[in-house]
């Protein structure tokens, strides 16, 4: 094999010093051909040779970190940038609490830590492998740039973690660095590590829904992760959150911009009932329902990535100090929870009953509650775009409870709104709840490309703006 010399500095953007660390840098060459061989065979299929205007992260100052200009994605320069050291930081939590944070691993958390980034690292490369098919069926050029934006990036993060994999964990990181690039969404034999992440992603509205929901557990990770006592994970993830914030939303505005379509098809077609699926599927746009389908199984699978809601590894990690609470360094407690306890809802008799449990076995399910909290405002915004045309309908998160795989609820068959049923009674149900082999082909049908600038596909209305002051029928992709 030749491996050509390849100039970090020019091409990896980075604040970590990569210049003057010989050992860093032979690892990242070593890793770097297998990771644009993983790319080019699992990154965005059929448009490596566009030019995509793209940011690119340059550096972390607030102003300017982003440059945005026409790159082919596989030249795109995936950086290693920490966000700038807070100065005399201290542990934010558990039994170091106070004590300076470290600034190498510390041994007594090696497996732990190591453990903790390559469960973040490999759900990086996975949503790209989940969305590579989708830039032949894009609803506009605008939109085929927001998905190759949150690629380019999401390919950064797996950098991120493989930093500091290498820079942290000599022999064993380089291991894990390299089964990064193994493992493979929806493998059989060699599966990404979560649940939600070996999912697919078939279509335009299940991306944004990922986006939405599934990025949004990258988020509160980030941040728990972000209140690491191990600096260099702190300062990675703090980072990453910048962008994490773009992914989001394009899911956000994604979604939104459907049920604005479809409202304005209805009231224009004299629809009023957002049950009559046939009189609205034959105006071309996706019926109310079928969104709440989508939103009842995003949701549902991005829960169980949360884990188990009582956790003694959670505790272990909290009280290690290598993983806080989402916002541990605004919370204002001891940040031990020796003595506290949290309600976690668990099956009694036969019903589902919040209990107090030991605060500090209960952080998964904390984490999950402050998710839940923060999905709740974009769909509230959903909602005013459905009531501003005057239709009678609402887009509900399901209960917690609901079509769960994992933890308390992984065993039981719970409805959206929380009651529990027998497996029969779930199942018949399911055509109302979960997305269903009609709705799929019906939005499957609908995923042709629209590839003139300016142009949307009749499902999904344009954006109110364009990206970083551009208009919306800027060429944000030129086809090759
Ligand atoms: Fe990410
Ligand atoms: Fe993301």
């Amino acid at each position: 094999m030749t491996t050509e010399t390849v100039d970090y500095d020019l091409l990896i953007p980075n604040n970590v010093g990569l210049a003057g660390d010989p050992k860093l840098r032979r690892a990242l060459e070593q890793w770097h051909p297998g990771y644009i061989d993983w790319w080019m065979s699992m990154g965005p299929d059929g448009f490596q040779m566009a030019d995509v205007w793209l940011r690119t992260a340059i550096s972390v100052e607030k102003e300017g970190w982003a440059k945005f200009d026409y790159v082919k994605m596989p030249e795109y320069r995936w950086g290693i940038l920490l966000a700038p050291e807070v100065e005399n930081r201290t542990i934010p939590c558990g039994e170091h609490v106070g004590e300076p944070v470290w600034t190498e691993v510390p041994g007594a958390y090696r497996a732990m830590l190591r453990r903790l980034i390559v469960i973040q690292g490999d759900t990086e490369p996975a949503s790209v492998e989940q969305q590579r098919f989708l830039g032949s069926t894009a609803p506009s050029i605008y939109d085929m740039r927001n998905l190759f934006q949150v690629n380019v990036e999401e390919g950064r993060h797996l950098w991120a973690m493989v930093y500091l994999l290498q820079k942290y964990f000599g022999r064993d990181g380089r291991e894990e660095a390299q089964e990064l690039l193994e493992r493979q969404s929806g493998s059989a034999d060699k599966p990404r590590m979560l649940g939600a992440f070996n999912e697919a992603t078939p279509d335009w509205l299940s991306f944004f829904m990922f986006t939405y929901f599934t990025d949004r557990d990258g988020k509160m990770q980030l941040e728990a992760l972000a209140q690491s006592g191990f600096d260099p994970l702190s300062r990675t993830c703090r980072f990453m959150l910048a962008e994490e914030a773009h992914h989001m939303f394009v899911g956000y505005t994604g979604v939104k911009r459907i049920v604005e379509r479809t409202a304005q098809a209805m009231a224009d077609g004299g629809v009023e009932d957002p049950y009559d699926t046939e009189a609205i599927r034959r105006l071309g746009v996706i019926d109310l329902p079928a969104i709440q389908r989508k939103t009842n199984l995003h949701f549902s699978l991005t829960l169980d990535l949360f884990g188990s809601e009582e956790s003694t590894n959670a505790a272990n990690f909290f009280n290690a100090g290598v993983k806080g609470r989402f916002h541990e360094d605004r919370l204002e407690d001891d940040h031990r929870l020796v003595d506290s306890t949290y309600p976690v809802m668990r099956t009694v008799d036969g019903d589902l009953r919040q209990v107090e449990v030991p605060a500090l076995n209960a952080l998964n399910a904390r984490l999950r509650d402050d998710f839940i909290e923060d999905c709740q405002a974009g769909i509230t915004r959903w909602n005013n775009e459905i009531a501003e045309h005057g239709i009678d309908f609402e887009i509900t998160l399901p209960h917690v409870a609901f079509n769960r795989a994992i933890g308390e609820f992984g065993d039981i068959s719970v409805t959206p709104d929380g009651s529990i049923v027998a497996r029969e009674d779930f199942d018949g149900g399911r055509g109302d709840w979960l997305p269903t082999t009609e709705d799929q082909a019906y939005i499957e049908s609908l995923m042709q490309p629209q590839l003139v600038p300016g142009e949307f596909a009749g499902w999904i209305a344009p954006p109110s703006r364009g990206i970083q002051g551009k208009p919306t029928d800027f060429e944000y992709v030129k086809l090759p």
